[in-house]
């Protein structure tokens, strides 16, 4: 049977990083989020870095032809044939979502499942502002949850990496990045919704109950955990 495939759709802030740690866990999928492709090549200091960085940092999108070519890319290999994908933060454009499903059909890996998050945008607003991260192993935390701060090391067991606070999780750029999801990502919702894809889950709540919602969405339609 081929392997399933996922896409985790959702605003800035939505949990899509939040919900990957544990749907790559559970459902045995290869993680593909574009965000920390981006943030590494930034940090490597590559050409793609070099090329994103000014837009990322604005809280625009990366031109599509940039970011398809490097999932087309990662798409192709034996990992993700055999075990599936989940795609966090892929599509964000109608342009992207095109040349998702036409590397689909050539590499003839099975339609995804479209997991949509919601959330309002007021509760949005507090959990950009107020998310740290791992430099070292990229665990997602929130102030208000975790006893962490810019500078203290990682609770993680066995990582202790700094925790950093996102350049575009400022007010300025976390404005444009929920203007731009309005303008260029929302119109995916219609788009999946039309081709029988979309599955829309209540996102407001803690991230376990998230996540059993989410679970529960799945087994509905006939997508069940790894033993
Ligand atoms: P990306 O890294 O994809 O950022 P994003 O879509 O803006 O999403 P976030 O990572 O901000 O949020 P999330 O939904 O993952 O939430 P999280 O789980 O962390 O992209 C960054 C930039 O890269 C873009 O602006 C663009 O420039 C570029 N880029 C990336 N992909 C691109 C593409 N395809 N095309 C073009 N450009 C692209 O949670 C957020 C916080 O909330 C955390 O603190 C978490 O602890 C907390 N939280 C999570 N769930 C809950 C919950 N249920 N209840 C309470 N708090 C929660």
């Amino acid at each position: 049977m081929a392997a399933t495939n996922m896409i985790l759709l959702g605003p800035p802030g939505a949990g899509k990083g939040t919900q990957a740690e544990r749907l790559v866990a559970d459902y045995g999928l290869i993680h593909i989020s574009t965000g920390d492709m981006l943030r590494g090549a930034v940090a490597g200091g590559s050409e793609l870095g070099l090329q994103a960085q000014a837009y990322m940092n604005r809280g625009e999108l990366v031109p599509d032809e940039l970011v398809i070519g490097i999932v087309r890319e990662r798409l192709d290999a034996a990992d993700i044939r055999a075990q599936g994908v989940l795609l966090d933060g892929f599509p964000r454009t109608v342009a992207q979502a095109e040349a998702l499903s036409e590397a689909i059909i050539g590499l003839a890996l099975s339609p995804p499942v479209v997991v949509n998050l919601t959330v309002p945008s007021a509760a949005l607003l507090r959990r950009l502002t107020g998310r740290r991260m791992c430099r070292q192993c990229g665990s997602i935390f929130h102030i208000d949850r975790d006893e962490v701060e810019v500078g203290t090391p990682c609770p993680v067991t066995g990582c202790g990496g700094e925790i950093y606070q996102r350049g575009d999780d400022q007010p300025e750029p976390i404005g444009e990045r929920l203007a731009v999801y309005l303008r260029q990502t929302a119109p995916l919702i219609e788009y999946y919704t039309a081709k029988g894809q979309l599955i829309d889950i209540d996102g407001d709540a803690p991230p376990p109950v998230v996540a059993e919602r989410v679970e529960q969405a799945l087994s509905a339609a006939g997508i069940e955990k790894c033993e």
